[in-house]
């Protein structure tokens, strides 16, 4: 892993990339709404400051290799839809975990299935991992979908994980290992 630059990555629809200081506004837009943020461990963003000390935060924790956050952005225009991360990658242990977002305007698309596919494709193949985890509250149906399309097995419910605005949430803990991938994707170089 090249911890020097977040490495880009293409879909055909989407640009997985650095998430700049020009990116605020968008940035903004999609974490400042209450329906996107509603099972998300942490408020709305209150304010565009707020944003873009984010958006610092985020490259902070690239570069002390705690995460490798991505924008979502559309090929067409470059415009940020949303944002997608692997947290705590563990290169002795070979996982990490899995957490993403879309702003509202870009949800049912398919837009997030093609970002996780091409995410999922990069930690197997490039990084090598061989188990990815995700968390989710179990009213996200949205979400769970998503994971359950990809291969994602439920693992775990975990009570009363999470304490967000005065509401204390539950969580299914997903684990999509390897072995599972590969077998779902027997296109994708195994290394
Ligand atoms: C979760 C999220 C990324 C899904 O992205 P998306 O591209 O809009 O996903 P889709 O519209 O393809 O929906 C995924 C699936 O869930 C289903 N779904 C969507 N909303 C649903 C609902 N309210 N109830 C039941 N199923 C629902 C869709 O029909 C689809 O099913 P399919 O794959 O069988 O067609 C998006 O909803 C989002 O950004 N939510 C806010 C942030 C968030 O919660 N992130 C996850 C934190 S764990």
């Amino acid at each position: 892993m090249d911890w020097q630059r977040l490495p880009t990555i293409d879909t055909s629809r989407l640009l997985l990339r650095r998430i700049s200081a020009a990116d605020v506004d968008d940035f903004f837009k999609i974490f400042s709404d209450p329906e996107v943020m509603r099972y998300w461990s942490t408020p709305p963003i209150p304010n565009r400051d707020a944003a873009s000390k984010l958006i610092g935060e985020i490259h902070a924790g690239f570069e002390r290799r705690e995460s490798l956050k991505w924008g979502i952005a559309l090929r067409t225009d470059d415009s940020l839809i949303g944002s997608v991360t692997l947290f705590h990658p563990d290169f002795t242990h070979r996982r990490a975990e899995i957490g993403y977002a879309l702003g509202r305007g870009h949800w049912g698309q398919g837009y997030m299935q093609e970002t996780l596919k091409a995410v999922l494709t990069y930690a197997f193949d490039v990084l090598n991992f061989h188990r990815l985890e995700a968390d989710v509250d179990p009213r996200n149906a949205a979400s769970v979908r998503t994971l359950e399309r990809l291969g994602f097995q439920r693992e775990g419910y975990l009570r009363e994980r999470w304490h967000v605005n005065g509401e204390i949430q539950d969580a299914f803990f997903y684990g999509l290992i390897r072995p599972d991938w590969d077998k779902a994707h027997p296109s994708t170089t195994n290394s």
